[in-house]
């Protein structure tokens, strides 16, 4: 076994999710079945109630709600919001449909530990409604980024794509939920690839195994 992230023991990871957290219940089957040498060590909600929250407690997992609305400012929410993730002495953190606008102050203390899943084929459609967006653009493909974050929204470098044929009659729900099923097996993978140790950010390009990637990151087929 190559030697990876913190040797022979486990990555921590720690999830922020903001709702029905599928990718983060990918992360705990994917930890589970052991595709991915990690362990969660808490998921963090910007939401009271949501169905992560549900899936978190199912499999042991601590869930903390951190409610946005309680902070004066984004800037305040936060610092908060970095103590508790720190307090948790995470290798790597896992944006998982977290909708939160992250503070330059906070990307910058996790850069190059910090990931997200964009439902797009980055660098494409950064912000909202991708889905639609692709559709009313004529495009044939659609699909999924995981990438490194960087205070640039959705700007980070690409490390793993997933692509989606649009079919024709499409809608957005049909769409994303095609993409959602991708979006399961490339986020695993991609954090697999860092706690193993091949996957790095350095000097602002996702590096796999030595090679900076391109725009699109690896593409997964
Ligand atoms: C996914 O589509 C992801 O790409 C986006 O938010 C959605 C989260 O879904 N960032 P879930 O909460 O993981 O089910």
């Amino acid at each position: 076994m190559t030697q990876g992230l913190t040797g022979n023991k486990k990555a921590r990871l720690v999830v922020l999710i903001s709702g029905g957290g599928s990718n983060l219940q990918s992360f705990i089957d994917a930890s589970e079945n052991g595709s991915l040498n990690a362990e969660i060590a808490a998921v963090i909600s910007n939401k009271v109630g949501v169905a992560g929250l549900e899936r978190a407690a199912k499999a042991d997992i601590p869930g903390i709600v951190m409610d946005h609305r309680a902070f004066d400012s984004r800037q305040e929410f936060d610092e908060n919001l970095a103590e508790l993730i720190e307090s948790f002495n995470p290798d790597l953190v896992i944006l998982a449909g977290f909708m939160r606008i992250l503070t330059p102050d906070f990307v910058t203390r996790f850069l190059g530990r910090l990931m997200n899943i964009h439902p797009s084929l980055l660098p494409a459609y950064p912000g909202l409604h991708t889905h639609q967006r692709a559709i009313d653009a004529g495009d044939s493909e659609a699909g999924a980024t995981v990438h490194f974050v960087t205070p640039e929204l959705d700007g980070g470098p690409s490390v793993l794509q997933a692509r989606v044929a649009v079919e024709t009659g499409d809608s957005a729900a049909d769409l994303a939920a095609r993409v959602l099923g991708y979006e399961h097996q490339i986020y695993p993978q991609a954090a697999q690839w860092f706690c193993q140790g091949r996957l790095v950010m350095q000097e602002g390009l996702a590096v796999m195994d030595g090679e900076a990637l391109g725009e699109n990151g690896i593409i997964f087929n």
